[in-house]
């Protein structure tokens, strides 16, 4: 089987051993072997942070990312707390969108998709309004691969006693996350990211104690956290879970461990990216992003003069490697790379090779 790369931000390119996980015994999500498998990705998607299960509890969903940010909302504000949202690209402005659909009581702080967030801004907002009991804000924020400063905006919020609500769904296992030193009440992820498991299994990591005082609001029947932490916690599920996305979750989480975890996870990302920044620089396409500024996750380019993004996207395609348009105002611009996943040091030399045919001019 010839093997297309994905180089797009989710799903990945799964490893042999995560694809062979699909195929295990078919399971009935009441039996015990599945409480086993649940409680045991819990215990390891907390030990990717090293978080202890008395402080912290992982929520397992079936769904994508965007269920876990939607169940973190709208299961945490409290009836009557208020929520301020940062944005800075698509999800911080999905998260708004999601929490007025919930009708929770909500702000926006919101700058240019190029811009870092405006503290200043946010401090304004909490002044104004010191019923705010949230902030919700991207630590990655995907629409152009920048990396949000989660510590000055932790200090703020802990200085006046407001939670933060995380979308960690593309930074959850590569990226730090201070989970001691912020103010997190919840941080949600998905499975299919940098944990290198299979599109469909979400999670809420919760902060117990925070999430206790949320009062459960349950705005939502499906995507409600309380339901879901009280059958966990005795060894149960309310729905009807995907078990095969479980099994894989499994398998990732053991090969994340023993690949050296969070810190060796950043670090393969790292270099793979700077590999093809400097591939893409040597022939003249830069970041639109200073590269202190990104992630290691996925980082955003600017097409080339006269350089189409679908004529690239094609060329890259026909050699094996599956890259990602810009969203919005950006999509006729830029193009970006994701490095996640069961790449080779040969597979990244292929694509540096892909670049130079496409991209090279005279
Ligand atoms: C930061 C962020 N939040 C939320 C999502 C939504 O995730 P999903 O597409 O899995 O629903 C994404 C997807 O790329 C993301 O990057």
């Amino acid at each position: 089987m010839s093997r297309t790369l994905l180089l797009n931000p989710g799903p990945v390119t799964l490893s042999p051993r995560v694809r062979e996980a699909l195929l295990r015994p078919d399971l009935c999500h009441r039996e015990i072997e599945f409480s086993s498998l649940q409680g045991a990705i819990c215990a390891a998607l907390l030990k990717v942070y090293d978080l202890d299960a008395t402080t912290w509890a992982a929520v397992l969903l079936t769904g994508s990312g965007t269920a876990a940010v939607e169940a973190m909302l709208t299961s945490t504000v409290p009836r009557s707390g208020r929520l301020l949202v940062l944005e800075n690209g698509v999800y911080g402005e999905r998260m708004s969108m999601m929490a007025e659909r919930a009708g929770i009581t909500t702000a926006r702080c919101a700058t240019s998709w190029e811009s870092s967030l405006r503290l200043a801004a946010v401090e304004a907002q909490l002044e104004a309004f010191p019923d705010t009991t949230h902030v919700a804000v991207v630590h990655h924020e995907t629409t152009t691969g920048r990396l949000n400063d989660l510590h000055a905006l932790g200090a703020l919020c802990a200085a006046r006693g407001v939670d933060l609500l995380l979308d960690a769904v593309s930074s959850f296992g590569a990226e730090n996350i201070d989970f001691r030193a912020l103010p997190i009440a919840a941080c949600a992820a998905t499975a299919n990211k940098c944990l290198h498991g299979v599109p469909g299994v979400s999670f809420v990591i919760l902060n117990r104690q925070r999430f206790a005082r949320s009062g459960t609001p349950a705005r939502s029947v499906y995507l409600d956290l309380d339901t879901y932490l009280t059958q966990q916690e005795r060894g149960g599920t309310p729905f009807t879970q995907s078990v095969q996305g479980f099994y894989a979750l499994n398998e990732a989480l053991a090969e994340f461990a023993d690949a050296g975890g969070q810190a060796a996870r950043q670090q393969l990302y790292r270099a793979r990216m700077r590999q093809a920044r400097a591939t893409l620089s040597g022939l003249g396409v830069e970041g639109i992003l200073p590269e202190a500024d990104c992630s290691c996750v996925l980082q955003a380019f600017r097409l080339p003069a006269g350089q189409g993004y679908e004529e690239l996207h094609a060329g890259l395609k026909a050699r094996g490697f599956v890259i990602y348009a810009g969203q919005g105002r950006l999509a006729a611009d830029i193009f970006r790379i994701s490095l996640m996943g069961d790449l080779t040091t040969e597979d990244l030399a292929r694509l540096a090779q892909a670049f130079r045919e496409l991209l090279t001019r005279d």
